[in-house]
Protein backbone atom coordinates (compact mmCIF):
# COMPACT_ATOMS: atom_id res chain seq x y z
CA UNK A 1 0.00 0.00 0.00
CA UNK A 2 1.55 3.37 -1.30
CA UNK A 3 2.08 6.05 1.52
CA UNK A 4 -0.70 9.21 1.15
CA UNK A 5 -0.88 12.26 1.93
CA UNK A 6 -4.09 13.34 3.36
CA UNK A 7 -5.53 16.51 4.19
CA UNK A 8 -8.58 16.08 6.94
CA UNK A 9 -10.93 19.19 7.68
CA UNK A 10 -12.80 18.66 10.31
CA UNK A 11 -15.20 20.63 13.31
CA UNK A 12 -17.21 23.71 12.90
CA UNK A 13 -15.97 27.17 11.98
CA UNK A 14 -17.38 30.31 14.11
CA UNK A 15 -17.96 33.42 11.94
CA UNK A 16 -17.67 36.38 14.17
CA UNK A 17 -20.51 38.99 14.08
CA UNK A 18 -18.54 41.09 16.84
CA UNK A 19 -15.11 40.26 18.99
CA UNK A 20 -17.92 38.18 21.60
CA UNK A 21 -20.66 36.70 19.05
CA UNK A 22 -20.33 34.30 16.30
CA UNK A 23 -22.48 31.93 13.97
CA UNK A 24 -21.13 28.74 14.23
CA UNK A 25 -22.80 24.65 14.17
CA UNK A 26 -22.53 21.81 16.50
CA UNK A 27 -19.92 20.11 15.31
CA UNK A 28 -17.22 18.73 18.29
CA UNK A 29 -14.65 17.40 14.93
CA UNK A 30 -14.74 13.45 16.70
CA UNK A 31 -15.15 12.44 13.00
CA UNK A 32 -12.45 14.31 11.26
CA UNK A 33 -10.35 13.64 14.34
CA UNK A 34 -11.24 10.05 13.98
CA UNK A 35 -10.24 9.60 10.15
CA UNK A 36 -7.12 11.78 10.91
CA UNK A 37 -5.94 9.09 13.84
CA UNK A 38 -6.92 5.85 11.40
CA UNK A 39 -4.72 7.50 8.33
CA UNK A 40 -1.88 8.19 10.15
CA UNK A 41 -2.05 4.80 11.89
CA UNK A 42 -2.01 3.31 8.36
CA UNK A 43 1.23 5.05 7.64
CA UNK A 44 -0.17 7.97 5.78
CA UNK A 45 0.96 11.94 6.14
CA UNK A 46 -2.01 13.93 7.36
CA UNK A 47 -2.28 17.25 7.86
CA UNK A 48 -5.40 17.92 9.77
CA UNK A 49 -7.06 21.40 9.52
CA UNK A 50 -9.56 21.64 12.45
CA UNK A 51 -12.55 24.24 13.31
CA UNK A 52 -12.06 25.44 17.13
CA UNK A 53 -12.73 21.80 18.83
CA UNK A 54 -11.69 20.56 22.42
CA UNK A 55 -9.90 17.64 21.07
CA UNK A 56 -6.40 15.79 21.38
CA UNK A 57 -4.16 16.06 17.96
CA UNK A 58 -4.13 12.27 17.18
CA UNK A 59 -0.79 10.76 17.04
CA UNK A 60 1.56 11.45 14.07
CA UNK A 61 -0.76 14.14 12.67
CA UNK A 62 0.05 17.53 11.96
CA UNK A 63 -2.55 20.00 13.01
CA UNK A 64 -3.08 23.77 11.48
CA UNK A 65 -6.31 25.42 13.90
CA UNK A 66 -8.98 27.50 11.92
CA UNK A 67 -11.74 29.57 13.07
CA UNK A 68 -13.68 30.98 10.24
CA UNK A 69 -14.00 29.28 6.68
CA UNK A 70 -12.10 31.41 5.06
CA UNK A 71 -9.45 30.80 7.99
CA UNK A 72 -9.93 27.11 6.86
CA UNK A 73 -10.00 27.42 3.23
CA UNK A 74 -6.56 29.10 3.49
CA UNK A 75 -5.29 26.40 5.99
CA UNK A 76 -6.25 23.92 3.22
CA UNK A 77 -4.48 25.76 0.83
CA UNK A 78 -1.76 25.63 2.32
CA UNK A 79 -1.38 21.97 2.79
CA UNK A 80 -2.28 21.25 -1.08
CA UNK A 81 1.64 20.82 -2.33
CA UNK A 82 2.21 17.24 -2.20
CA UNK A 83 -1.26 16.20 -1.23
CA UNK A 84 -2.98 12.91 -2.62
CA UNK A 85 -6.70 13.66 -0.94
CA UNK A 86 -8.83 15.98 1.04
CA UNK A 87 -11.35 14.44 3.18
CA UNK A 88 -13.87 16.78 3.92
CA UNK A 89 -15.40 16.26 7.52
CA UNK A 90 -15.81 20.22 8.72
CA UNK A 91 -19.38 21.55 9.10
CA UNK A 92 -18.02 24.51 7.78
CA UNK A 93 -20.81 27.24 7.78
CA UNK A 94 -22.16 28.63 4.57
CA UNK A 95 -22.69 31.88 5.34
CA UNK A 96 -20.67 34.69 7.62
CA UNK A 97 -21.68 37.85 8.93
CA UNK A 98 -21.47 40.86 5.89
CA UNK A 99 -19.36 42.67 8.68
CA UNK A 100 -18.05 42.11 12.00
CA UNK A 101 -17.81 44.77 14.11
CA UNK A 102 -14.36 46.09 15.83
CA UNK A 103 -16.05 46.64 19.15
CA UNK A 104 -18.77 44.45 21.06
CA UNK A 105 -22.23 45.99 19.58
CA UNK A 106 -24.69 47.22 21.93
CA UNK A 107 -28.73 46.14 21.87
CA UNK A 108 -29.37 49.64 21.04
CA UNK A 109 -27.01 49.48 17.81
CA UNK A 110 -28.63 46.35 16.14
CA UNK A 111 -31.41 46.48 13.87
CA UNK A 112 -32.73 43.19 14.34
CA UNK A 113 -31.42 41.98 10.75
CA UNK A 114 -28.23 40.52 10.23
CA UNK A 115 -26.56 40.49 6.47
CA UNK A 116 -25.02 37.68 5.34
CA UNK A 117 -22.73 36.52 2.97
CA UNK A 118 -21.17 33.35 1.19
CA UNK A 119 -18.56 31.77 2.56
CA UNK A 120 -16.30 29.87 -0.13
CA UNK A 121 -16.92 26.07 -0.71
CA UNK A 122 -13.89 24.36 0.14
CA UNK A 123 -15.15 21.30 -0.74
CA UNK A 124 -16.19 22.17 -4.20
CA UNK A 125 -13.30 24.79 -4.90
CA UNK A 126 -9.92 22.50 -4.55
CA UNK A 127 -9.03 20.84 -7.59
CA UNK A 128 -5.72 18.67 -7.75
CA UNK A 129 -6.59 16.09 -5.25
CA UNK A 130 -9.41 13.35 -5.32
CA UNK A 131 -12.31 14.75 -2.86
CA UNK A 132 -14.05 13.12 -0.16
CA UNK A 133 -16.64 14.51 1.67
CA UNK A 134 -19.47 14.07 3.79
CA UNK A 135 -23.49 14.83 3.97
CA UNK A 136 -25.02 15.05 6.95
CA UNK A 137 -28.82 15.31 6.30
CA UNK A 138 -32.13 15.22 7.91
CA UNK A 139 -34.27 14.25 4.99
CA UNK A 140 -33.57 12.98 1.36
CA UNK A 141 -30.21 11.64 2.35
CA UNK A 142 -29.56 9.45 -0.36
CA UNK A 143 -30.66 12.10 -3.11
CA UNK A 144 -28.85 14.96 -1.52
CA UNK A 145 -25.79 13.06 -1.36
CA UNK A 146 -25.82 11.91 -4.72
CA UNK A 147 -26.23 15.81 -5.59
CA UNK A 148 -23.65 16.89 -3.36
CA UNK A 149 -21.09 13.89 -5.19
CA UNK A 150 -21.25 15.15 -8.47
CA UNK A 151 -21.42 18.71 -7.62
CA UNK A 152 -18.46 18.61 -5.80
CA UNK A 153 -16.62 16.19 -7.96
CA UNK A 154 -16.38 13.94 -5.48
CA UNK A 155 -15.13 10.02 -5.44
CA UNK A 156 -17.34 9.20 -2.91
CA UNK A 157 -19.30 10.70 -0.64
CA UNK A 158 -20.06 9.69 3.09
CA UNK A 159 -23.83 10.49 3.65
CA UNK A 160 -25.67 10.21 7.43
CA UNK A 161 -29.26 10.78 8.67
CA UNK A 162 -28.14 13.20 11.58
CA UNK A 163 -32.26 12.33 12.95
CA UNK A 164 -30.91 8.48 13.59
CA UNK A 165 -30.05 7.57 16.95
CA UNK A 166 -26.15 7.52 17.68
CA UNK A 167 -25.47 9.20 14.13
CA UNK A 168 -24.57 13.05 14.33
CA UNK A 169 -23.23 15.62 16.16
CA UNK A 170 -20.96 14.79 19.27
CA UNK A 171 -22.04 10.87 19.30
CA UNK A 172 -19.04 7.86 19.59
CA UNK A 173 -20.97 6.02 16.94
CA UNK A 174 -21.97 6.85 13.45
CA UNK A 175 -24.07 4.40 10.95
CA UNK A 176 -22.47 5.60 7.09
CA UNK A 177 -23.61 4.99 3.52
CA UNK A 178 -20.76 5.35 0.75
CA UNK A 179 -22.12 6.35 -2.72
CA UNK A 180 -19.15 6.42 -4.92
CA UNK A 181 -19.31 8.48 -8.34
CA UNK A 182 -19.79 5.20 -9.90
CA UNK A 183 -23.25 5.13 -8.10
CA UNK A 184 -22.50 2.53 -6.15
CA UNK A 185 -23.71 2.49 -2.65
CA UNK A 186 -22.41 0.46 0.30
CA UNK A 187 -24.74 0.93 3.85
CA UNK A 188 -22.59 0.08 6.51
CA UNK A 189 -24.07 -0.88 9.96
CA UNK A 190 -23.74 0.77 12.92
CA UNK A 191 -20.18 1.47 13.95
CA UNK A 192 -17.75 3.91 16.30
CA UNK A 193 -16.56 6.42 14.56
CA UNK A 194 -12.61 4.77 15.00
CA UNK A 195 -14.71 2.05 12.77
CA UNK A 196 -16.50 4.42 10.26
CA UNK A 197 -12.80 6.50 10.05
CA UNK A 198 -10.64 2.96 9.38
CA UNK A 199 -13.12 2.17 6.50
CA UNK A 200 -13.24 5.46 5.02
CA UNK A 201 -9.29 5.48 4.51
CA UNK A 202 -8.86 2.06 3.39
CA UNK A 203 -11.36 3.58 0.48
CA UNK A 204 -9.34 6.01 -0.22
CA UNK A 205 -6.27 4.01 0.03
CA UNK A 206 -8.10 1.78 -2.89
CA UNK A 207 -8.46 4.62 -5.27
CA UNK A 208 -5.66 4.16 -7.09
CA UNK A 209 -3.67 7.31 -6.36
N1 LIG B 1 -18.05 21.87 2.65
C1 LIG B 1 -16.92 22.66 2.48
N2 LIG B 1 -17.04 24.03 2.48
C2 LIG B 1 -18.25 24.61 2.63
C3 LIG B 1 -19.41 23.81 2.81
C4 LIG B 1 -19.27 22.45 2.81
O1 LIG B 1 -15.82 22.12 2.35
N3 LIG B 1 -18.34 25.94 2.63
C5 LIG B 1 -17.93 20.39 2.62
C6 LIG B 1 -18.24 19.70 3.94
O2 LIG B 1 -17.07 19.54 4.72
C7 LIG B 1 -18.81 18.37 3.49
C8 LIG B 1 -19.48 18.69 2.16
O3 LIG B 1 -18.88 19.90 1.70
O4 LIG B 1 -17.82 17.41 3.21
C9 LIG B 1 -20.96 18.84 2.22
O5 LIG B 1 -21.29 19.80 3.19
P1 LIG B 1 -22.78 20.32 3.34
O6 LIG B 1 -22.82 21.43 4.35
O7 LIG B 1 -23.68 19.14 3.52
O8 LIG B 1 -22.97 20.86 1.88
P2 LIG B 1 -23.49 22.19 1.27
O9 LIG B 1 -22.83 22.28 -0.05
O10 LIG B 1 -23.32 23.33 2.24
O11 LIG B 1 -25.01 21.82 1.03
P3 LIG B 1 -26.45 22.37 1.41
O12 LIG B 1 -26.32 23.65 2.15
O13 LIG B 1 -27.09 22.51 0.05
O14 LIG B 1 -27.04 21.22 2.21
Amino acid sequence: MAKMKFIVTAGPTREFIDPVRFLSNPSTGKMGFAVAAAAAKRGHDVVLVAGPVSLKTPKGVTRIDAVSARDMFAAVKSALPGADILVATAAVADWRSAACAAKKLKKREMSGVLRLVRNPDILKTVKGVKKVGFAAETNDVMSEARRKCRAKGLEFIVANDVTQKGCGFGTDTNRVTFLRKDGSVERLPMLTKAAVAGRIVRECEGLGL
